[in-house]
């Protein structure tokens, strides 16, 4: 990728300026497991927030639910999970290293301990987290933790419709963590044991499925357009038949140009009434809508478009990071400036205050504008260090806007704000910056 980011130097910023750090740090770590600090949490949770805002309350057609992580284990056996969920996995023969099978060339050596002894026959792996309800761990108290978000979506289908009164086409939308037991986790927050999803079932006609499968593909690049995502790093990929899914009839994933490679970012499924058929079958439910037009009865088929939330995270990091040439304070020269050039809807803080130096009078000016400003725009306020070093923090987190008060503001009760991306400076009233702000963020 251009702009000078690599995995290396992104995970370091992402740790340094507390975005995402390594779990469990002071005992070691856990492998694969990272911990969202004070940054990476506002910037997840705007992620979030925005997702929620355009796809649920935003529209007309969409409600939300927020369902347990443990359901009843019979939900994943009629899902298919228990039986289908599963990744190939093959084994070094001489170090006992698990890889995906089709993920590696099982003809080359082993790529951790370079042996050429060969693998395993592939064996099938079963994703889903086992865990025992209550007191005792025998077969009768084995329950999963929630593999996709999906499912909830589907077992409260009929109480969603009956309490909600919505009516075909509609959709149920989740936010949330789910687990699997991945075989190969790694490259940072890309695929982790644990993670965070955001995903809707969007149930229709099945007349209409293709209207609304191409109506969903164009939604989810205009989300990835709002996420400040470069169209030259997507890449749309057709599954083919086969390779899908065990519920779907036809899939796209939509792969990113990663540092690392070329892979999955989100997924947009046609799940056709797979889902709805099998719990109706195995609970005894009856989960089918009456159009009230019609009177006809019928399963809905179901539009699956599917966004993980920490990849998500991932690829507006790596899009913002920006390396350029600025100058610095001394007369001719440039340095290295390291700039998160984040959607302003998405940046963790909107605006720094930072008095021009630690003089009480300075202070006592800036402090309460910052608390001010915080009623209406998350805002940031750092008094320590030079100027410059402070403008260049705020730029390594993405603040799209330093508002600097200065010994001239004691007189003219105006400051100097400061553009991230363009480094311009404009003076405004203090008494105009909510507007001002207003207008810009
Ligand atoms: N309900 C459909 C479903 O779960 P999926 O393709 O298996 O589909 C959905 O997963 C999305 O979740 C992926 O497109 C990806 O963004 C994210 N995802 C899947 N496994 C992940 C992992 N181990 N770590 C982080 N994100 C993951």
């Amino acid at each position: 990728m251009e702009k000078g980011v690599t995995m290396e130097k992104l995970v370091a910023l992402a740790k340094t300026r507390g975005f995402v750090y390594p779990g469990s740090d002071i005992y070691g770590g856990l492998a694969n497991s990272w911990d969202y600090g004070p940054l990476g949490t506002e910037l997840k949770r705007n992620i979030m927030n925005a997702w929620w805002q355009r796809f649920v309350t935003g529209r007309g057609d969409m409600v939300g639910i927020d369902a347990a992580v443990i359901m009843n284990p019979k939900v994943w056996e009629a899902s298919g999970h228990v039986e289908g969920f599963t990744d190939p996995l093959v084994e070094c023969k001489k170090c006992h290293e698990r890889f995906r099978a089709d993920q590696i060339d099982i003809a080359k050596a082993c790529a951790k301990c370079g042996g050429k002894d060969g693998f395993t026959d592939p064996k099938n792996f079963n994703l889903l987290f086992k865990t025992f309800i209550g007191s005792t761990e025998d077969t009768k108290s084995v329950a999963y933790l929630r593999g996709e978000l999906a499912q909830a979506m589907f077992v409260d289908f009929p109480q969603v419709l009956m309490s909600s009164r919505k009516r075909v086409p509609f959709g149920i939308a989740q936010q949330g963590k789910c687990y699997r037991n991945e075989i190969t986790p790694g490259n940072f927050i890309f695929r982790t044991r644990e993670f965070n999803l955001m995903e809707f079932e969007y149930f229709v006609h099945e007349s209409e499925w293709e209207k609304w499968f191409e109506y969903w593909l164009e939604q989810m690049k205009s989300w990835l357009d709002f996420c400040g995502v470069n169209k030259e790093h997507l890449v749309f990929h057709e599954i083919e038949d086969g390779e899908r899914a065990h519920y779907s009839k036809r899939t796209i994933d939509i792969e990113y140009l990663y540092p690392f490679g070329q892979k999955e970012l989100y997924g947009l499924a046609y799940r056709t009434d797979f889902d709805l058929k099998r719990h109706m079958e195995v609970s005894g439910a009856d989960l089918r809508y009456t159009d009230p037009k019609t009177n006809e009865k019928y399963l809905p088929h179901v539009i699956e478009p599917t966004f993980g939330i920490d990849r998500t995270v991932l690829i507006t990091l790596l899009e913002a990071y920006t390396e350029e040439q600025a100058p610095t304070s001394e007369e001719g020269q440039t340095d290295t400036r390291v700039v998160l050039k984040l959607p302003k809807a998405l940046a963790p803080f909107k605006i720094a205050i930072l008095p021009l130096s630690k003089k009480d009078e300075l202070a006592a000016m800036a402090q309460p504008l910052a608390d001010r400003l915080r009623s209406r725009f998350a805002t940031d306020y750092d008094e320590t260090q030079s100027i410059g070093k402070r403008y260049r923090r705020q730029d390594e987190i993405g603040t799209p806007y330093c508002v600097t008060v200065d010994f001239e503001t004691l007189n003219d009760k105006a400051v100097t704000i400061r553009d991230r991306d363009t480094m311009e400076q404009v003076r405004v009233a203090i008494d105009e910056l909510e507007t001002w702000f207003a207008q810009k963020l």
